[in-house]
């Protein structure tokens, strides 16, 4: 059985960082749409510096959750039979044992060379402007999608949507496409969908089941369902 899992922030809420669109679409004070466009970067780099740098440094904060570990176990089970894609620019998948993850919308923790195109690892802050290790240049943004960007490897979640057994959406409000027409995408495709969210989705009528509560809950009884199955 191929399965594919999408996540969205919904799934790292219980480990403290916070999701887009649930505190009065507000993340953090700011307007995700806001800061998160290439148009806004060119306006005001600072200002988008600052906010990523503080959601970087963040990072070191917050641990993975029981959701994000029981997805690790769902990988040692079905090892390439799981492809787990994730809207989310922070590391808990890998922190909670999950090797291969696609980053759809980039990382947090990866700079972007505007000069030479580059991606390289990044920890530290990037509004001071510090050089690309790469050409030198002081050009490194952050490596995220931003809207009107588009997302990481989309041929390579196509072809995985075309050849699932079952597609499970995890954590995600189904607001942002593309990743929101994953679900009809793979059931037209013959998969069957899974929905685990906190509460109903803008897109729960296109799954063939919807599960609501807490990710930390709900994921790892799904997984153990799986792996009972094995
Ligand atoms: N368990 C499960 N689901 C939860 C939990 C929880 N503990 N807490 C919140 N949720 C759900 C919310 O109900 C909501 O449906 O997670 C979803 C989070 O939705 P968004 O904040 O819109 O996040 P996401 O869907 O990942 O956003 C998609 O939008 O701004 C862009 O690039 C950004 O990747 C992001 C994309």
């Amino acid at each position: 059985m191929r399965v594919v899992v999408l996540t969205g922030a919904g799934i790292s809420a219980e480990s403290g960082v916070p999701t887009f669109r649930d505190a009065d679409g507000l993340w953090e004070g700011h307007r995700v749409e806001d800061v998160a466009t290439p148009e806004a970067y060119d306006a005001a780099p600072m200002v988008v510096h600052q906010f990523y740098d503080a959601r970087r440094a963040a990072l070191d904060g917050v641990e993975p959750n029981p959701a994000h570990v029981a997805l690790g176990r769902l990988e040692a089970a079905l090892g390439d039979d799981l492809f787990l894609v994730t809207q989310n620019i922070d590391d808990l998948h890998e922190r909670g044992g999950s090797t291969r993850v696609l980053h759809m919308h980039g990382e947090l923790r990866s700079a972007l060379c505007r000069a030479c195109g580059a991606r390289t690892e990044w920890a530290g802050p990037m509004g001071d402007f510090p050089p690309c290790p790469g050409c030198g240049v002081t050009e490194l943004r952050p490596d995220v999608v931003w809207f009107g960007e588009i997302p990481y490897e989309m041929d390579t979640i196509v072809a995985e949507l075309q050849r699932a057994d079952l597609f499970v959406s995890i954590g995600t409000s189904g607001a942002v496409y593309p990743a929101a027409g994953f679900v009809q995408y793979a059931a037209r495709h013959g998969a069957r969908t899974l929905e685990l969210n906190l509460v109903e989705s803008e897109g729960t009528s296109f799954f063939h089941e919807s599960r609501n509560g807490p990710a930390g809950t709900l994921v790892p009884a799904w997984v153990d369902e799986v792996l009972a199955q094995l």
